[in-house]
């Protein structure tokens, strides 16, 4: 297999945006990228300073093959690319190898952190897993994760997606949960920007004290009235008033042992 023939990108949504930058900025050499959407692969391919070519262009040789498009899209992109000589890999948390069949070698490059438009993020202190069918692939991966970032680490496919199951509770949850907040505070014509220094500190206190040190509020401290209050005062929106009592539950029942302790 050819070591150094450069890396195809496939995609031009947020991954292949942050990706690309840092595959240029890292000195390897980006040999294209392959979009289904003319303007947006013409202008990610621009702003890379690389070739764009459409998914059925007669594309160029790569050692490895990049495939940044959604995950549900995997499997239709792979085998749609037709032959290629070097490892086609997915950056996915979720996804299993076996969606890149018909490629003999096959990955993962999943960065575990949350990619969205913006300037380019510097991968050097972004999580990057390495998950390949095989040792070509390993190689392949390892060589261009190695070069992005200093916290490289390889796992199974099953180890994979259970840390992308704990990265959805880490990140998602969250921040789906804040923007409720912010909504409910919206809706009654106060400011939501009140909140975001508890955010930002509650989240900065939880990554270097622990959550157990982070996490007070009225269900750990057993506030019986409040949680009862709060709950009543959701009764025009079910869902939440639904998730509010299972997330007070698991915080009464996991955490108030550790609360009485301190
Ligand atoms: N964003 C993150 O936080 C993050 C973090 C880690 C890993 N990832 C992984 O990165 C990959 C890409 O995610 P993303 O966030 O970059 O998604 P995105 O911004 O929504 O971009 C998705 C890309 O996939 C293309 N696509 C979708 N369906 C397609 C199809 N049937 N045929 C061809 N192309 C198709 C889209 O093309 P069009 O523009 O033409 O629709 C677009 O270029 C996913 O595997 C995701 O799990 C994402």
């Amino acid at each position: 297999m050819a070591l150094h023939t450069g890396i195809l990108l496939v995609g031009t949504g947020r991954a292949a945006h942050h990706l690309g930058h840092a595959i240029v900025n890292s000195g390897r050499k980006l040999v294209g990228v392959a979009g289904r959407t003319a303007a947006a692969t013409d202008a990610l391919a621009r702003s890379l300073g690389t070739a764009a070519f459409a998914l059925d262009d007669a594309l160029p040789e790569a050692s490895l093959t990049l495939l940044a498009v959604s995950d549900d899209a995997i499997a239709a992109v792979a085998s749609r690319l037709g032959a290629r000589n070097g490892t086609v890999a997915h950056l996915s948390g979720a996804t299993d190898l076996d969606r890149l069949l018909p490629h003999a070698h096959r990955g993962a490059l999943w960065p575990v952190m949350s990619l969205s438009p913006g300037d380019p993020l510097d991968l050097r202190t972004v999580p990057l897993v390495v998950d390949a069918n095989g040792a070509p692939a390993r190689e392949a991966l390892l060589a261009l994760a190695q070069g992005l970032s200093g916290h490289v680490v390889e796992l199974t496919t099953d180890q994979r997606r259970l840390v992308h199951l704990a990265a959805v509770l880490t990140a998602n949850f969250p921040v789906a949960l804040f923007a409720e907040a912010r909504a409910l505070l919206h809706r009654h014509a106060i400011g939501p920007d009140l909140l975001t220094p508890l955010w930002t500190s509650t989240a900065a206190k939880a990554a270097t004290a622990g959550p157990e040190a982070a996490l007070t509020g009225p269900a750990r401290r057993g506030d019986r009235g409040t949680l009862e209050r709060h709950q009543a005062m959701l009764a025009n929106d079910p869902r939440l008033q639904h998730l509010y009592r299972s997330l007070s539950e698991l915080i009464a029942t996991r955490h108030t042992a550790q609360a009485d302790a301190h």
